[in-house]
């Protein structure tokens, strides 16, 4: 008996030893897990002035401080350095979206040129051994659509598949990966119901019709690209895949102990992370809603259902809500920020858009999106950190919670952060500074920040190392399993000081 356990011992020491697994104290992610950061047309390349947000920000005070996308980082012109620097940060994907007013400037007319400029920064992303991440839609609409109504137009899917299709067709030997639309939910809350963003509705009735015609319009894309899709750009043997970027908030009632307050923010997870994507993966959805003009259900057409090779899955943040009746249409509050702290008596930390900083959230937001049953990638996480200080413990925080997943079964891919360079961030302007590169927009020069180093690391190693976890936890974290776990799992990012 005695003998059978020292066999037992010496062979489980010698299997420690013999195997590649995690030393201890680190955080290894998978094999062939990959790396990436993000940007979108619109917010980074400048010059761009025939779409509905160049059009938006003309009316008074609606970005912060008066500003103007122009020139933004004017990564139109300088794409080639950009794509370079993110090869220096040892990343395998690299995320961007397509300007649609620059390929179809008018309804119908192509440009060629402009195709042609994307087919040289696809070209740039592969030479440097990157894998592009393409959004077709990224909140941006040509003005001469956003003239018809945009996606209140019934017909607005028969254009954007029509483009889809163009961009299939010329580029599609050049990527693998598209994405139809990012965050649809959040461009239409914040474009159709709240009116801070382009088109600038606050009205419901728009905000259900686009809502059915984006649907709509994602199920003719994705079609599109399959039709169309004649090569496999990597030569790994799999065709383009497809798929839509969504936007995962944490909603959670106010009061944990009031059932009207958990109902609420059920009602509004579902409304927010799971309407669409039922829709899209042929679930029932708990909505019926009809379609104005032909009384159809656009909510579960049969022509939606899977339509979804992969979810994209933007992470950012925790909310609380509760029923309002100061509030008629939504009928609910969502608080982000210091009146959370209200509700807890604790100080819940907040970045510097007053968001709360809430890592556990990555994890129950793949936890939830894994029912789906299709490979998830991150395809945005990040903060708003002039200085950069919080941004390293930020990105291990959220990889301690996303590893957990994985480790549960969760199958993600990938990790792209947003974003590569401090960039237009919507109606904010230009003060919030997501990058991993810090960009002085009077010389458009760039340079790597503390996070961006730190990101590099972590890409470079496929997770976190001792050393590494050892500069964010303190030194006893990376040796002692526990403390690392309290450090990382317990605190739900409240007391960190962001
Ligand atoms: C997302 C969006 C990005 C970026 C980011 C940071 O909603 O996809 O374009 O702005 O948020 O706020």
């Amino acid at each position: 008996m005695k003998r059978a356990l020292l066999v037992l011992i010496a062979l489980f020491v010698v299997l420690m030893i013999a195997s590649p697994a995690v030393a201890a104290g680190e955080i290894k992610f998978p094999e062939n897990f990959l790396w990436g950061a993000a940007t979108s047309s619109y917010q980074v390349e400048g010059g761009i002035y025939g779409n509905d947000w160049a059009e938006f920000e003309k009316r008074p005070g609606v970005i912060a401080n008066g500003d103007i996308c122009g020139a933004a980082c004017d990564h139109y012109n300088r794409y080639a350095e950009d794509i370079r620097l993110a090869k220096e940060l040892n990343l395998k994907i690299f995320r961007m979206s397509i300007e649609w007013s620059r390929i179809e400037p008018a309804d119908g007319r192509f440009d060629e040129k402009e195709l042609a400029h994307y087919r040289a920064v696809l070209d740039e992303v592969r030479r440097s051994g990157m894998t592009p991440f393409v959004t077709i839609f990224h909140f941006c609409l040509p003005k001469w659509l956003a003239d018809k109504g945009g996606f209140t137009n019934p017909q607005s899917h028969v254009y954007f598949e029509r483009y889809a299709a163009h961009l299939e067709k010329n580029l599609g030997d050049q990527v693998d990966f598209w994405t139809t639309q990012n965050e649809t939910m959040v461009y239409l809350t914040s474009g159709y119901l709240l009116g801070i963003w382009a088109p600038g509705h606050k009205n419901p009735v728009l905000f259900w019709r686009a809502l059915g015609n984006l649907i709509r319009s994602h199920a003719k894309a994705y079609d599109a690209i399959k039709r169309n899709d004649l090569s496999d750009a990597d030569g790994d043997g799999a065709a383009a895949a497809a798929g839509i970027v969504m936007n995962y908030g944490i909603f959670d009632p106010y009061d944990p102990d009031s059932k009207v307050n958990s109902i609420m923010a059920d009602k509004v997870n579902y409304f927010g992370n799971h309407l669409l994507l039922d829709s899209l993966m042929g679930k029932k959805t708990r909505l019926k809603e009809l379609e104005p003009e032909t009384g159809e259900r656009i909510l579960s057409l049969p022509e939606y259902k899977n339509t979804l090779d992969f979810i994209g899955v933007n992470y950012y943040t925790r909310f609380f809500v509760r029923p309002s009746i100061t509030k008629p249409i939504a009928g609910m509050e969502m608080f982000t920020k210091s009146r959370a702290a209200a509700h807890s008596g604790q100080p819940f930390e907040t970045n510097e858009m007053g968001w709360l900083v809430y890592p556990e959230g990555i994890y129950r937001a793949v936890k939830a999106i894994g029912r789906y049953g299709v490979p998830i990638y991150i395809t945005e996480n990040g903060i708003p950190d002039k200085t950069s200080k919080k941004r390293a413990r930020f990105i291990a925080d959220h990889l301690g919670w996303l590893k957990k997943a994985i480790d549960e079964g969760v199958p993600v891919k990938g990790y792209i952060h947003w974003a590569l360079t401090d960039n237009f961030e919507w109606a904010e302007g230009f003060w919030p500074r997501f990058g991993l590169y810090d960009v002085d927009y009077a010389s458009q020069k760039r340079s790597l920040n503390e996070g961006g180093a730190f990101y590099a690391e972590v890409a470079r190693n496929n997770g976190l190392t001792a050393p590494m976890i050892r500069s964010v936890y303190g030194p006893e974290a990376a040796s002692d399993e526990k403390t690392r776990r309290d450090r990382l799992f317990d605190r739900n990012g409240q007391q960190a000081g962001y």
